[in-house]
């Protein structure tokens, strides 16, 4: 049976594996999204056991988080986590908007939409230019303390503002863009993170599709941000992580989403999917156990980023 994970130094405990929900509903993110498809990713992840759902306001500005609550009324609440998010404020074309008042209005909001009257991580998804974090955060430790949330996380924000936002120990976890291609928050978040028992998750961990092995040499123009050496080397290390799949019976995605499971410094991997069968593929992680061997080549495969 996979492992139980404790968010920070909160009450919340999650499954390795979440789910990613910004296609679930976010039809002003992606294009071609049927909400449909989303109530199905959703009762696909926890009929799986996936025990974390990853959401927030800017997916569908609401319609995620609605499509969750429709489909969690038929479900035992205490099996598994709500996160969600907000910053983006509407009243000022999305701008990001940290201030006290407009985060507990967007926690109330967020209840409301879920159908739920506890949230159990709740992030500020952005950090504004001028609201002082540990000020937002406070507002945040308000609703904790209200039983409104259970956890208190920051997103996209850098290492000063984390220690800025942390400044009293009350942030429990942080979201940030990380993948096997994408790996700065090793060298810049990680250390501080580990130090003060901030839990870790990254988002696009399969690099929006990237790592799952459906891409080949010719869709580099599909990710324009890889040079052609590193999008060579993202290539090169997918024929040999095809192996170590191979050898487990599995996909590669699920290698590659079995080898963060693995990492101690990573806490919940949340990817995403546009369709339920997506996620009863990656649910499978969970049972997937890397050999120390296997988690260092992996490792070593990908030392370019
Ligand atoms: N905090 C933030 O600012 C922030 C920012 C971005 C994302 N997030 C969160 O992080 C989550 C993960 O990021 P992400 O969903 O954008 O990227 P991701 O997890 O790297 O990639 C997910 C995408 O890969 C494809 N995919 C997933 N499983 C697959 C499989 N087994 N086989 C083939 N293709 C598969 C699907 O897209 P296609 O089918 O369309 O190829 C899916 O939507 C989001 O859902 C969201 O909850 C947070």
């Amino acid at each position: 049976m996979s492992k139980s994970v404790k968010i920070g130094s909160s009450q919340v405990t999650s499954t390795p594996l979440g789910l990613g929900t910004n296609k679930v509903g976010g039809h002003n993110l992606f294009d071609g999204l049927k909400d449909e498809d989303g109530k199905q990713v959703v009762k696909a992840a926890l009929d799986d056991g996936i025990g974390l759902l990853d959401t927030a306001f800017m997916y569908g500005l609401g319609r995620s988080e609605e499509i969750i609550g429709d489909v969690i009324k038929g479900y035992d609440r205490s099996k598994f986590v709500i996160a969600s998010k907000a910053a983006q404020d509407p009243d000022n074309n999305l701008q990001p908007n940290n201030d006290p008042q407009f985060l507990k209005r967007s926690v109330d909001a967020s209840l409301k939409r879920l159908g739920t009257d506890y949230i159990d991580i709740f992030y500020i998804h952005f950090p504004d230019s001028n609201t002082p974090k540990a000020e937002a955060v406070n507002a945040l430790a308000e609703e904790k303390k209200a039983g409104k949330i259970k956890a208190i996380g920051v997103s996209n924000f850098s290492l000063d503002q984390i220690k800025e936002a942390n400044a009293d120990d009350q942030v429990d976890i942080v979201e940030d863009n990380y993948s096997l291609v994408h790996r700065n928050a090793e060298r810049e978040l990680f250390p501080y993170l580990r130090e003060h028992d901030i839990s870790f998750v990254p988002y696009f961990p399969l690099a929006s599709g990237l790592l799952t092995g459906k891409y080949t040499e010719t869709d580099q123009n599909k990710f324009s941000r890889f040079s052609t050496e590193q999008y060579s080397a993202i290539m090169k290390a997918q024929t040999e992580v095809k192996q170590i799949a191979d050898s487990h019976n599995a996909t590669i995605a699920q290698i590659i989403l079995a080898w963060y499971i693995a990492d101690p410094d990573i806490s919940v991997v949340i990817p995403g999917a546009r369709v339920a069968d997506q996620v009863h593929s990656n649910a499978k992680a969970m049972g997937i156990e890397l050999s120390g061997y296997e988690f260092d080549k992996i490792n070593d495969l990908y030392d370019l980023f």
